[in-house]
């Protein structure tokens, strides 16, 4: 007798329910109760019945192994006969039938055999249910065995993309985040694939127009599972209420509950004020906050309490769309068991689609007290205790090393969607409320005697301001009119480029926009490639000059646009300036970014002229890695006159591209570049931009007034902020921002009076500052 087996675990949601059946991200772990699957050739020639051939049965102790017979049609398709109940077996069967035979399997012709199933996820003597996941274990685990049966190796990543295959073709509507978790083991960090685009693909397949093999090798759009190395001293603690629940009927109804609400546009209060779009966006950050509190190789208070934050955010957003929907996911026995854990001092929250089934916890395993006393409220409370640990990492099979996959949609527009989201989200998670950006080490000498009043503090900035030599001249003009020989900004302040391309960007740009026009702030968008590729997409920018029509706005470009797609880009957004973003570090670390960057000079120089033509001014910045003086004075010398350095500090785009990167690998690389005030004294001090200088303006890592003022002293002609106020907006709103942008430009003026300064031009000629160990002035 021949024979194989193998295993698949359960698995527990972490957070990110509901939205990850729409595309966000979900954090989901593989559970130590497994599936087993055995496949024998035994007694198979005596499985021939009334004329008909038999295959082989299928047993399980969950049907009291009673044996259901399976066959094959003419055509070698794989039938069971009579029985419905092993939908995701035959699922599976069918699908590794096919793909084996693609591979030219080495046991290709072992096409009989039975299979024997058993399960630890329920408990088979008493009939609980506690919701593991046990569709996805046996779809995983019928998959992993007959791999074996038939000889074949298949890594991870594979194994999961053909349970995935299985279980959309008996389920349309599950994210598959449990086929995942149950595929790799351990935690990982889920995105769901686009479901149309699968079943279109088994369209293909069906029709023979493609088959299994191929479908493997394409890049699923949206798909991504990534594993996260959570600390061994994390503790999961599990709680069952008692009560079943079906994960499907509550994803069904929260989902018909918001089908209708936009068909019929009702207008509920909540309604209103709480979309299910917001659920999903919130969710998505919350997630990835969560992921990367989690991804620590030792577990400190802070990131414990980020932890406990971030399942309570998620908490609150699960009852916001119980709310919403009218559907129960938190039932008083879950609340009860996450009271008794919140009270012992341990997070805890739903897991799954609630309505019942299990909620869990998460400590380290150093708090046994604090674990002792919120088994004993369970245990009060009717709560049983699960036994249970997280599954080990799944690394079988060839290549899986990892089982770190990712799967980029093939149409580029659709791709840039998603990364805008992901960089939005990634930004976010990545920000870092004390950003290093050298700002620290420059100390103000202080002003016992200012000798002004607040009221005389002016922060006005004249910006892009044009050299005489241009104003008589016929070939440059860098202003919008020729009476005024440049742009005045009320405030020093702008809100730099972040955003555009996506629906969730189009909301932020079109939040930004509001909030610039209220304070009179300057605003520059995200990159425009999205639109310059795909016309349709450039409602998500535009939205920044129709909520803002009267202030100053910058449309982003990168370095390798064409003088012509800059031109439309600027038309786009009737933009005031032209910024041109230099981000060769980025490029080179994301997986999907540009190689060559030979051209950018020449390509710049060419945007200048054209932008000269039409009086727009241009501004070229950095992305979060800082400019030299070198890098200004070649800039200068093809014509710019306006950069902004956008140094290392705040956002940083190496770690956020690299934490896109299926295998990361670039750790190393994000100190690169120079911090924001590096670049501003290395200008600071260069001869040759002293004698024929290039307007700065000075953005990455800013998070306070202080900074704002301490780069204007530093020679800035004014200061972008990014990440600081896309942080607000993510967390606190858009009233909030509007109230700390205000806040800033009242605290600016401030901070310009304790140094006796009335101007902007004061801050330059009349402060002088200790920087590291020297002094400036
Ligand atoms: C950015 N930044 C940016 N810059 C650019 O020129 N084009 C772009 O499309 C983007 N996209 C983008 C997205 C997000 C989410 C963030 C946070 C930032 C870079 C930005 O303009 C700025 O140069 C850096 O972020 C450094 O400033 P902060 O964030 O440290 O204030």
């Amino acid at each position: 007798m021949t024979q194989v087996q193998a295993s698949a675990p359960g698995k527990l949601y972490i957070a990110g329910e509901y939205a990850v059946v729409d595309g966000s991200a979900a954090i989901v772990a593989a559970v130590n109760r497994y599936v087993t699957v055995k496949v024998d050739d035994e007694n198979l020639p005596a499985l021939s019945q009334e004329g008909r051939k038999y295959y082989g049965v299928i047993v399980s102790e969950k049907e009291n192994y009673k044996p259901i017979f399976w066959t094959r049609s003419s055509d070698g398709s794989i039938e069971i006969l009579g029985d419905e109940k092993y939908a995701y077996v035959l699922a599976a069967m069918r699908v590794i039938d096919s793909y084996a035979s693609e591979c030219f399997a080495p046991n290709m012709d072992h096409k009989s055999y039975n299979l024997h199933i058993s399960s630890e996820l329920d408990d088979a003597k008493s009939g609980r249910k506690y919701g593991l996941g046990s569709s996805a274990a046996i779809t995983v685990a019928t998959v992993r065995a007959l791999c074996k049966w038939y000889g074949l190796k298949p890594d991870v990543p594979t194994i999961c993309k053909l349970s995935l295959i299985a279980s959309s073709m008996v389920k349309r509507s599950g994210s598959g985040g449990d086929v995942a978790a149950s595929s790799c083991g351990g935690w990982i960090l889920y995105r769901a694939y686009d479901r149309e685009w699968i079943e279109s693909e088994l369209g293909l397949i069906k029709s023979g127009e493609s088959d299994f093999s191929k479908l493997l090798r394409k890049k699923w759009p949206r798909l991504e599972f990534k594993r996260i190395n959570v600390s061994k001293t994390l503790k999961l603690l599990v709680g069952w209420t008692g009560s079943p629940a079906s994960s499907a009927q509550l994803v069904s109804s929260v989902e018909s509950s918001v089908e209708s609400s936009v068909e019929s546009s009702v207008s509920s209060e909540i309604a209103h004020s709480f979309t299910y779009q917001d659920f999903c966006d919130q969710s998505e950050v919350c997630v990835q906050k969560l992921a990367q509190s989690l991804e620590k190789s030792s577990l400190k208070e802070s990131e414990l309490n980020n932890i406990s934050a971030c399942f309570a955010q998620n908490r609150e957003l699960l009852q916001k769309l119980s709310a919403l929907t009218g559907t129960i996911i938190e039932t008083p026995k879950l609340t009860r068991l996450i009271e008794d854990a919140i009270f012992a001092g341990i997070p805890a929250k739903t897991s799954g689609a609630g309505g019942g089934d299990c909620a869990i916890a998460l400590t380290t395993i150093y708090e046994k007290n604090r674990i002792e006393s919120m088994k004993s409220a369970w245990e009060n409370h009717g709560i049983m205790p699960l036994n249970i640990e997280v599954a080990q990492i799944v690394d079988d099979g060839e290549n899986s090393e990892t089982c770190v996959a990712k799967a980029l949609e093939n149409q580029p527009s659709k791709s840039i969607q998603n990364r805008k989201d992901a960089h939005l989200a990634l930004a976010d998670a990545q920000y870092n409320p004390r950003a290093n950006s050298g700002f620290d080490s420059v100390r103000f000498m202080p002003n016992a005697l200012p000798q002004v009043a607040l009221d005389e503090v002016d922060s006005s900035v004249r910006v892009f301001v044009q050299k005489e030599s241009d104003a008589d001249g016929t070939s440059a003009s860098a202003c919008s009119a020729s009476a005024n020989p440049a742009f005045l900004w009320r405030s020093p302040l702008y809100i730099n480029a972040m955003t555009g391309g996506s629906a969730n960007a189009q909301k932020i740009n079109a939040q930004l926009a509001r909030v610039a026009a209220k304070t009179g702030v300057a605003i520059a968008s995200g990159s425009l490639s999205a639109a310059l590729q795909n016309n349709a997409l450039s409602a998500t920018f535009s939205v920044i000059r129709s909520e803002n029509p009267r202030g100053f706005v910058m449309a982003n470009v990168s370095a390798g646009t064409s003088a012509s797609d800059a031109m439309r880009a600027v038309g786009m957004l009737q933009a005031n300036a032209l910024q041109v973003h230099l981000n060769a570090a980025q490029e080179l670390v994301m997986p999907e970014g540009d190689r060559d960057f030979r051209n950018w000079l020449k390509n710049i120089e060419q945007i200048v002229r054209s932008c000269e033509r039409v009086r727009v001014p241009v501004v070229v910045k950095e992305t979060g890695c800082g400019m030299t003086a070198r890098d200004v004075l070649r800039l200068r010398n093809i014509g710019v006159r306006a950069v902004d350095v956008s140094g290392r500090g705040g956002t940083n785009f190496v770690t956020i591209e690299n934490a896109r990167r299926s295998r990361g690998g670039y750790d190393y690389l994000a100190d690169w570049g120079l911090t924001t005030v590096e670049s501003l004294i290395d200008i600071q001090k260069c001869e040759a931009l002293k004698a024929n200088p290039v307007e700065i303006f000075a953005s990455g890592g800013v998070r306070t007034p202080l900074d704002v003022v301490r780069a204007l002293a530093l020679g800035a002609s004014a200061v972008g902020v990014a990440g600081e106020f896309l942080h607000t907006l993510m967390h606190e709103g858009e009233d909030a921002l509007l109230q700390q942008i205000l806040d800033w430009q009242e605290q600016t003026r401030v901070i310009m009076a304790l140094l006796g300064c009335k101007s902007v031009a004061d801050l330059r000629d009349k402060t002088e500052f200790v920087h590291s160990d020297c002094l400036g002035k």
